[in-house]
């Protein structure tokens, strides 16, 4: 696959991948038990993959990886901190003070994310 395609798939992955968050946070937030829905269980994991496998496919296409391009590093980092804020927001066992915090978090986390995939830059250009 070409280029524009596999970042077609990657940014629709992204996409799909913000929406169900934001879905299950806020039947979440609705006291809606969400967990019931096996498409709402099991489509973020699928979803999460594609996108992860697209980004490597991206990092080889391109020639530019994490942990060699700081851009690529911050961006693989906050994803894992995007993905520890969204198992707190969205965990069972999470007493609910906790929750809202860690959803708006994870959600500055994507939205850096998206700033340095933009910017190819890890300050988003500045500094
Ligand atoms: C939630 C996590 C992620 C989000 C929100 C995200 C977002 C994006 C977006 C919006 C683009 C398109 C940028 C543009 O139009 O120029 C992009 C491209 C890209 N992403 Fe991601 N990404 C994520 C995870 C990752 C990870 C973990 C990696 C690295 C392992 C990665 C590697 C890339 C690469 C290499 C490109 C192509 C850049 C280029 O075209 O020059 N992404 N990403």
């Amino acid at each position: 696959m070409e280029y524009v395609s596999v970042k077609t798939l990657h940014v629709t992955c992204v996409v799909v991948s913000i929406s169900l968050f934001l879905l299950r946070g806020a039947l979440q937030g609705l006291g809606r038990p969400w967990r019931n829905s096996r498409v709402l269980l099991v489509a973020p994991h699928v979803v999460d993959t594609v996108l992860l496998a697209s980004a490597l496919w991206l990092c080889w296409i391109i020639g530019q990886y994490p942990f060699v391009q700081g851009w690529l590093t911050a961006k693989v980092l906050a994803l894992v901190l995007y993905i520890l804020l969204g198992r707190v927001a969205l965990g069972r066992s999470t007493p609910a003070a906790r929750r809202w915090p860690a959803f708006a978090l994870a959600l500055l986390c994507v939205g850096y994310i998206v700033g340095v995939a933009l910017t190819h830059s890890p300050t988003w250009g500045r500094f």
